[in-house]
């Protein structure tokens, strides 16, 4: 391996794709045990790799020069092989400065707690300082080198003002974890988390739900692959290039999330939209009625609305996961709010708002089996639908120009 990333578990890297979307240069994963580590940086085979979890700090004694911020972090993400001698630096410095900027937090003058006790809270530690913060706290379970516990930053730091989770808690597949009750805060300006899959978080949709400015971890993703890619090459990105690396990433990975009325379009508009785009379709009425064996309306007849419910929910987990789908859901999986936050985790959600009278009717659904019921439905759940999207379409209008309006908006 010439170019790379090294770390322990790499299953989830998005790295090789950006790199790939920067430069030529053959990008590969590669996983490895400490002591594989050691004996691949002897070798010095290589021309320039990154380093990730759980290696950022062993492989600092290793090298034979630190830039000056990856030497007052103590952690190293890239190391550069200079005809022989290996030269360590921080890039996720840049990186979570970028992410700061992008999303408009600000944590001048005020005081910041970071979750974590990692290489990647020392880096969030040191950025924070330099951007002028009153104060910095970093919080770990144990409260070991320098870090306060959890316990001490409820008890005594509830006015802190910005808080950044550098800790894996929430990361797929534990998507339920999230690192701290946000609530208990009253006082915050903005919530970072610089986990990158799911692309929103618990923490970050707990933020969201309380109208705090907030933001996930790819962009500094892109970031640090940015400022990466520029050692590994000596050619220099434009932040214009960044933005557009991030965004296309952002859409590969996104998935498009159809909600609205029975009968509104939904499973055609996004069989239609997946097949345009070429990407998977999921329609989970379409899964209940597989993983049941029986029609949406048997399942109504024999089992009841509130079993109906729970599969439609259990198959909401589970294919919440995956990334850069187009998923149909049934009219009415904005009913559970936990439904909305697992499908927001990877998506990004459409309202299809089909006016009451061009619904039709229809025996096969069991909701609307006249025209009163649609009427009634409507009203009932309009304001569902419109807080649980992201965007709102009118979709009184044919199939394909549906399409047209979420692919514009989306913008392919
Ligand atoms: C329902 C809508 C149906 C189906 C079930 C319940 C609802 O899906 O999930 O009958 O509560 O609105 P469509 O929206 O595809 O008809």
């Amino acid at each position: 391996m010439k170019y790379g990333l090294i770390g322990e578990k790499l299953g989830h890297s998005f790295s090789p794709e950006i790199h790939h979307k920067l430069f030529d240069y053959d990008y590969r994963l590669c996983e490895m045990s400490g002591d594989e580590l050691r004996s691949f940086l002897q070798k010095r085979d290589f021309c320039a790799v990154n380093i990730t979890l759980p290696y950022k700090e062993l492989v600092v004694p290793l090298l034979d020069e630190l830039d000056s911020s990856a030497a007052n972090i103590g952690a190293v993400n890239t190391i550069i092989n200079h005809d022989g001698k290996l030269i360590g630096y921080n890039t996720d410095y840049f990186g979570l400065q970028s992410l700061l900027e992008y999303a408009g937090i600000s944590v001048k003058g005020r005081k910041v707690l970071i979750l974590g006790s990692g290489g990647t809270s020392k880096t969030a530690y040191a950025v924070v300082n330099d951007l002028g913060c009153s104060q910095a706290l970093r919080v770990s379970r144990a409260g070991r080198d320098g870090c306060i516990t959890y316990q001490q930053a409820i008890e005594s730091h509830l006015d802190a003002q910005v808080i950044i989770n550098t800790t894996p808690c929430g990361m797929d597949p534990d998507v339920d974890c999230s690192p701290i009750e946000l609530s208990v805060f009253t006082n915050l300006f903005g919530v970072v988390d610089v986990i990158y899959n799911p692309l929103q978080t618990k923490l970050v949709s707990e933020a969201d739900a309380l109208d705090i400015p907030s933001a996930g971890g790819l962009f500094m993703l892109v970031a640090q692959a940015v400022s990466a890619a520029q050692l590994f090459t000596g050619q220099s990105i434009t932040a214009q290039k960044l933005k557009e690396v991030y965004t296309d990433l952002l859409r590969e990975k996104q998935n498009i999330v159809l909600i609205g009325m029975p009968a509104s379009g939904k499973s055609s508009v996004g069989s239609k939209l997946a097949q345009l785009l070429n990407r998977p379709f999921i329609d989970t009425d379409v899964l209940i009625e597989q993983r049941v064996g029986l029609t949406i309306a048997q399942i109504f007849e024999e089992y009841g609305e509130e079993y109906f419910r729970a599969v439609e929910a259990d198959i909401i987990a589970e294919i919440a996961n995956q990334q850069g789908a187009v998923i149909a859901t049934g009219g009415g999986a904005i009913l559970n709010r936990e439904n909305v936050s697992m499908l927001k985790r990877n998506g990004i959600i459409y309202f299809l708002d089909r006016s009451p009278e061009y619904l039709s009717i229809s025996q096969e659904r069991p909701l609307i089996k006249t025209a009163e019921d649609i009427k009634r439905l409507y009203d009932d759940r309009y304001e569902l639908y419109a807080d649980a999207c992201d965007r709102r379409l009118s979709a009184n209008n044919d199939v394909d120009e549906v399409v047209t309006l979420i692919v514009d908006d989306w913008g392919v």
